[in-house]
């Protein structure tokens, strides 16, 4: 029996072998399929899959850098341009924080837990950081601009730290923010609330003084974390300048 049994064990795995390499091969090129029709003009094909892979692996696979942060696959760049409003009704674009480290959170006022954990961290980050912490400006990108109207997020960010800015727009703006920062975000209809919720992804991005994303956090990140990914990479600048 156990003569019988063994080959046709390793038969068996190999079978298991050949059906996950096969597996495998299906999902990169149906990734590289979907990156080349989702991939927008600016970006190279290179650039969209290196995104779609963070976005299926980045909450597993990071590559942990000085201080706690995730560093972005060499080719891939979030952030970019943006054309937002403010808390106070002010429309703005990436050119109004130009030359500023920022810290940014998407995310929507009536998150009952995440949210509201995650923009904590980043206030106690920025204390931690002390007087460096006044070149870096917390902003919060309402993914639900349907309920997150300027006033509502005028009331919500004073909860948090006096330096943070919400920002929302329309639809069609904080889905083009959101893209160009890999953000997932989608609305979740459930029968036992009177509203809706909504399902997002919950990264913390510092971006740097050209709008371009320099580190992302994981949610959970400790303040500590950020705050010495954060200085790590204000004194890296200052030494290359
Ligand atoms: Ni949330």
């Amino acid at each position: 029996m156990a003569g019988r049994g063994a080959p046709g064990y390793a038969a068996a795995m190999l079978r298991v072998i050949r059906f996950s390499a096969l597996a495998l091969l299906l999902i990169v090129t149906g990734l590289w399929g979907y990156a080349w029709v989702r991939k927008s003009p600016q970006e190279t094909l290179g650039e969209s899959f290196a995104g779609l892979l963070v976005g299926v692996f980045g909450q597993q696979q990071a590559v942990p850098s000085a201080g706690g942060g995730m560093q972005l696959p060499p080719g891939l760049t979030l952030g970019g341009p943006f054309r937002l409003t403010d808390h106070t009704g002010r429309a703005v674009t990436e050119q109004d924080f130009a030359g500023r480290w920022l810290l940014v959170y998407f995310g929507f006022t009536y998150c009952p837990d995440v949210c509201p954990t995650e923009l904590g961290t980043i206030a106690a980050a920025l204390d931690a950081l002390g007087a460096e912490g006044e070149q870096v400006t917390p902003l919060l990108i309402t993914i639900d601009p349907q309920r997150d109207t300027p006033e509502q997020l005028a009331n919500y960010v004073t909860l948090f730290h006096p330096r943070l800015i919400g920002l929302t727009g329309t639809a069609e703006q904080i889905q083009e923010v959101a893209r160009r920062y890999r953000v997932y975000y989608a609305r979740v209809n459930n029968p036992d609330l009177r509203d809706y919720t909504m399902d997002h992804s919950a990264f913390i991005y510092l971006t740097g003084p050209d709008a371009r994303v320099r580190a992302l956090f994981r949610p959970e990140t400790p303040p500590e974390a950020i705050a010495a990914a954060v200085q790590a990479q204000l004194r890296a600048a200052r030494a290359r300048s």
